[in-house]
């Protein structure tokens, strides 16, 4: 059967498991990936050559590869390499790695955006420029990003469901589960509603903070 209306039901329970693990997923990825981006951002404003150097390397390869490429090679190649880690630890490790610098470029493109003025002003009070940055640039920066995050963290949070390539049991795993077993694709309705629970909403946040950002800032 196609579509199965009994299946809603009795998939339920087992894939809001799976639900449950890509949550946790999320929930340690992404608060682990916002000090990884500031810091990459920072060291890709600074006036060191290398820790430039380093920071847009790294973004550089993250961004240019696909997210699927790199969870297959840090799956099958650790392991290669001798370096046994926990399926669950090395997938929130990837997500976390590849999210730190999308994070990386929407925090620099963040500080860039706070006016030349505020640097001033800061410096014109004695403030050297790491107070300026931190008391001054930060603050200002956290606050014009929270759309930029919430939407990064509705990518991480869908992008969890490439995990069930490497045998992750997250939320589209456990519904392939049912999948295979009734012949039916009913199971993966209820994940896409089980995604859609979460990004709508926040989707929603995102549209209306973006909306005072910008009148708070055309004031
Ligand atoms: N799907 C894209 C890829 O495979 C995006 C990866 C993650 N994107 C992000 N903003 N975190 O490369």
């Amino acid at each position: 059967l196609f579509f199965d209306p009994a299946l809603l039901v009795t998939s339920f329970p087992v894939v809001l498991t799976g639900f449950f693990t890509s949550i946790a997923i999320v929930a340690v990825a992404f608060p682990l990936a916002i000090p990884m981006g500031l810091l990459l951002a920072l060291m890709r404003i600074s006036k060191l050559r290398l820790l430039r150097g380093i920071a847009t390397t790294y973004v550089n390869i993250v961004r240019g590869t696909p997210l699927f490429l790199q969870i297959y090679v840090a799956f099958f190649g650790l392991p290669l390499a001798g370096i046994q880690i926990p399926n669950f630890v090395l997938g929130v490790t990837v997500m976390c790695m590849n999210s730190g610098a999308y994070m990386c470029e929407i925090f620099r493109a963040g500080i860039l955006s706070i006016s030349k003025g505020q640097t001033e002003a800061a410096r014109s009070l004695g403030m050297n420029g790491a107070q300026t940055m931190f008391y001054v640039i930060l603050p200002q920066m956290f606050r014009i990003v929270i759309p930029n995050l919430t939407s990064e963290f509705i990518v991480l949070y869908k992008d969890t469901s490439l995990l069930a390539a490497v045998g992750i049991m997250e939320l589209v795993m456990y519904a392939r589960t049912i999948v295979a077993s009734t012949g039916s694709i009913t199971p993966y309705i209820v994940a896409a509603l089980f995604y859609l629970v979460i990004t709508l909403p926040l989707s929603k946040v995102t549209r209306h903070l973006e909306d005072r950002v910008r009148g708070h800032r055309s004031r």
